[in-house]
């Protein structure tokens, strides 16, 4: 069905167009790669994989639940309306609700695939090229495989956050090279990841983790790749250099606290903006979320060398500052092995139902003997 009959609200307008700056950049040198960077190149070969065929698709999801959204997780849990709320439309909701999170999911791994593309064309280094000609195809594959989920599963969708498109345009618009990597990489993966990762560990809906625990599997190879190319260039700035990248950091992660909240679903149920924007304010739960969305950005931005003053105070402001000494490497580690032990448990159960089934068939044979 076309995405256009699906959009809880019209998009803005039905194609963007950020216009591009800077230049696309060959390289005659062939043979000179960074060990670390092609063995990542290597691995992003090795651990290509497909959802068509990875995801149990059979699986069902209830529009209504797709999550297994506890009441209090909800922002207008305790408010004046939730009482009036009648069990359907609390299902409704918790569907907006859903597919507003997955829509803002897929428009931002088409963000990635878009920015990736970007540092093939602009980075000046065939080692760096060749790598993110395999993330522009694991962040297709992602798009693809929320766009899907959304379209199969939920059957709702909603237009891009405005402050995502935002934040998405000035990265893109950006001459310098290293834009893509700290906008995209960074902030926009960063806060995806640590979202991705609440679900994944929260919901009991199998296809659901399933999609989140393979997707962040392969992200985790993003963010190696993003530390590893912005830690050696900023090495080489200059203080007020580094201070404008921190500057961009500061205002991108306040925008996304502050900005991407899903109002624009209660406003579609109604609720005028300044109150939904209180009511996501007031829950305890939100505020929390809201806080863990910094789990990978803060270390990240550590690592990479801005970690400045004026960066160091935002973060105590946002009562995450100590999120900086979480290890990144650890997470990421840690993200690989759920994939990967969550494929072995479906193949021991795959093998325990062939072998009832296979048992089954004697014992029905024995008997018809
Ligand atoms: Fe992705
Ligand atoms: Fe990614």
């Amino acid at each position: 069905m076309p995405t256009f009959d699906l959009y809880a609200m019209e998009p803005e307008e039905p194609l963007r167009q950020v216009p591009a700056s800077g230049a696309a950049r060959f390289t005659w040198e062939y043979d000179d790669g960074r060990d670390r960077l092609l063995a990542l190149y290597q691995k992003g070969k090795d651990k290509q994989w497909d959802g068509q065929k990875r995801i149990d698709w059979e699986l069902e999801v209830d529009p209504y639940d797709p999550l297994g959204t506890p009441d209090e997780a909800m922002s207008l849990y305790g408010t004046r309306h939730w009482a009036k709320l009648t069990e359907k439309d609390k299902g409704e909701l918790r569907k907006h609700y859903a597919s507003w999170q997955f829509s803002q999911f897929l428009h931002g791994e088409q963000g990635a695939m878009i920015c990736a593309a970007r540092i093939v064309e602009s980075v000046p280094d065939l080692d760096a090229k060749f790598y993110s000609a395999t993330q522009t195809m694991d962040e297709a594959r992602h798009a693809e495989i929320y766009g899907r989920f959304l379209h199969e599963k939920i059957g709702m969708l909603y237009p891009i956050n405005d402050n995502l498109q935002s934040l998405l345009d000035d990265t893109l618009r950006d001459a310098r090279w290293d834009m893509p990597y700290l906008g995209m990489q960074v902030l926009i993966e960063g806060l995806a990841l640590a979202a991705f990762g609440m679900i994944r560990d929260t919901t009991d809906k199998p296809l659901p983790k399933q999609i989140l625990a393979y997707v962040m599997q392969d992200e985790a190879r993003h963010v190696a790749f993003g530390r590893m190319a912005l830690r050696d260039y900023y090495r080489q700035l200059t203080d007020a250099e580094l201070r404008e990248r921190e500057e961009f950091v500061i205002e991108g992660c306040y925008l996304m606290r502050d900005r991407l909240r899903g109002v624009e679903v209660l406003e579609n149920f109604g609720i005028p903006r300044a109150e939904a924007e209180e009511y996501s304010e007031q829950s305890e739960f939100l505020t929390l979320f809201r806080k863990l969305l910094f789990s990978r950005i803060v270390p990240c931005v550590k690592d990479i060398g801005l970690w400045g003053k004026r960066l160091q105070q935002a973060y105590v402001d946002m009562g995450v500052l100590e999120m900086g000494d979480a290890s990144l490497d650890l997470l990421m580690s840690e993200d690989e092995e759920i994939a990967e032990k969550l494929d072995a448990e479906r193949l021991a159960a795959e093998e325990k139902a062939r072998v009832a089934e296979v048992t089954g068939a004697i014992d029905a044979g024995r008997a018809a003997g």
